[in-house]
């Protein structure tokens, strides 16, 4: 919370260096990390986030007399972006930064409320391209934004959908509701299991001062065709097909091993069939970490993560050799319970649940390890699972 309030004071203070006068508004929302449930919830299966203490700040206030858009700056670019609120921009092609802003513009436009010409300032410490879900932290400010210029609400599920939505079509990222879900709903002290077919939320309590979530940035992205999530998405819609399931989240094991002849007749059949394999298992994972979370059964939480991860590494193929290192490297460490890759894939975090007297330790036994095998120096910091958005002022 110190976190937020120290970047609230900061977005204020910028604004007022920028604009010369107070911001009317302050809002913020949260990025995310995943304990488990990875490329389940476009399959209509279940996630296990939590929001976490790193935020996306929006100060802003209206535009001056005369001026008909909106003119926004973010802290990391020299220019501001400046651009019409009236939804006469279409999506562009290339995607820039302000481009997540503008979508949420136009999708939060469907529920009647207009977004009048404003001037703003962004500030974020969620990291950029980590897979802590900086998009969907930028697209929630917004909309929350959008919500306190109308002095009304757009209500959490909507609001999601819509933010992912904007997600869709401006940022052409054709991902599930997990990220925007939880930026909106997260709650501080709890790690929220949503079924993603029904949207119903259960949050489980997870406030142990002795239990630390620790997040590893391996800062690598590896783009390899850039269409690596798309093709996931249709590999899995693929399998659901054969099964003849109308999604992933209906199949069972015993489903599969009895389909496997007609996997095998397919044109990379072998490839869905491991997909599908994946998704099923991650699903009875994620509901037994939710169950084993909330009975504080932290070594049984661990055996899932690491579960998870070699599911993610073997048969949905989304880990990379510098990810795969790092997991081995927090197996060997005193006060780890558990960890895998978190996100998308391909790069980005591991997750990792710990004991919190030795969080320093272990940051400082991973970081030398990592940066000796890989010659990449990681970042890491502990959390709490923090409040979804909120509206400052
Ligand atoms: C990205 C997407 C999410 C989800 C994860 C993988 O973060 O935005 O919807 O699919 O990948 O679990």
């Amino acid at each position: 919370m110190q976190n937020l309030i120290e970047l609230a004071q900061k977005s204020k203070a910028e604004f007022i260096k920028c604009y010369n006068t107070k911001p009317t508004w302050i809002v913020a929302a949260p990025g995310r990390v995943n304990l488990i449930g990875e490329h389940t919830d476009y399959n209509d299966g279940f996630v296990f986030p939590m929001a976490i203490e790193r935020y996306t700040v929006i100060a802003a206030g209206p535009a001056e007399d005369g001026v008909d858009e909106a003119t926004v700056f973010s802290l990391s670019k020299t220019e501001p972006a400046t651009f019409k609120v009236d939804g006469s921009v279409p999506p562009p092609e290339q995607v820039e930064w302000w481009h997540y802003m503008l979508g949420t513009i136009h999708c939060v436009s469907e529920t009647g409320m207009t977004t009048p010409p404003f001037r703003a300032v962004v500030l974020t410490n969620v990291p950029l391209g980590g897979g802590l879900s900086s998009s969907a932290a930028f697209e929630v400010a917004t909309a929350t934004l959008i919500e306190e210029m109308n002095g009304k609400k757009i209500g959490d599920e909507r609001k999601a959908l819509l933010c992912q939505q904007a997600e869709h079509e401006y940022a052409h990222m054709p991902c599930g509701i997990m990220d925007q879900f939880i930026s909106t709903l997260g709650r501080d002290g709890y790690a929220m299991l949503l079924d993603c077919r029904s949207r119903e939320p259960k949050m489980v309590p997870l406030d142990d001062p002795a239990i630390s979530v620790l997040i590893v940035n391996s800062n690598v992205k590896h783009e390899l065709t850039g269409s690596e999530y798309p093709d996931r998405r249709l590999q899995c819609e693929k399998a659901a097909i054969l099964l003849r399931v109308s999604a992933l989240r209906d199949a069972t094991m015993e489903k599969l091993e009895a389909a496997k002849p007609v996997f095998d007749e397919e044109h990379n059949g072998d490839l869905c069939y491991r997909r599908a394999k994946h998704v099923i298992t991650e699903n009875e994972r994620t509901v037994a970490m939710a169950y084993a979370l909330h009975k504080k059964q932290w070594a049984e939480c661990g055996r899932l993560m690491y579960e998870s991860h070699d599911s993610m590494r073997d048969d949905f193929e989304i880990t990379c050799k510098e990810l795969d290192t790092m997991v081995e490297i927090a197996k060997t460490l005193d006060g780890v319970f558990g960890c895998r890759m978190t996100g998308g894939g391909f790069g980005g975090c591991t997750v990792s649940l710990v004991e919190t007297e030795k969080v320093d330790a272990i940051i400082a036994e991973i970081s030398s390890r990592y940066q000796e095998k890989t010659g990449i120096e990681p970042t890491a910091f502990a959390t709490r699972p923090a409040q979804g958005a909120v509206v400052i002022r």
